[in-house]
């Protein structure tokens, strides 16, 4: 995590309401080329956004979301609590456990699709993609 991306915390809001569904071109990730380390019960999150790749660190009992969120990436949310699927993504690789999934069906995600306001990583290492 850069330092710019640490001091800039979360994105604002817009004044409308608690929302982001239009992520910026570049997707906020980080350079392919800057490497991240994840310590002890931290996960190593490889994230696919607009057709761009990058890596983050999501904490110990955090979402998914939020920690892309904390580290700059302009991951599209609204309802923050597993109903209306904005947030979704699809998990190519690792486990994850949702907290609470009231948008999608049983079908849904058997093939793969997850929440990522709802998803805590369950292993050291996950691939999402929100393309
Ligand atoms: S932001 Fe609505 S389900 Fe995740």
């Amino acid at each position: 995590m850069g330092l710019f991306n640490f001091l800039k915390g979360k994105p604002k809001l817009p004044e409308t309401g608690k929302q982001h569904l239009s992520p910026k071109p570049d997707a906020g990730l980080p350079e392919s080329e800057i490497k991240v380390t994840p310590k002890t019960g931290e996960t190593l999150a490889t994230v696919i956004l607009n057709g761009k790749t990058g890596q983050i660190v999501v904490p110990e009992g955090n979402t998914i979301l939020n920690a892309c969120l904390d580290q700059g990436i302009d991951a599209p949310f609204m309802c923050e609590s597993g109903v209306c699927t904005t947030c979704r993504a699809t998990l190519l690789q690792g486990k994850v456990e949702m907290m609470a999934c009231y948008g999608l069906n049983d079908e849904e995600v058997k093939k793969g699709f997850i929440l990522t306001c709802q998803s805590l990583p369950k292993s050291a290492e996950i691939v999402i993609s929100f393309d």
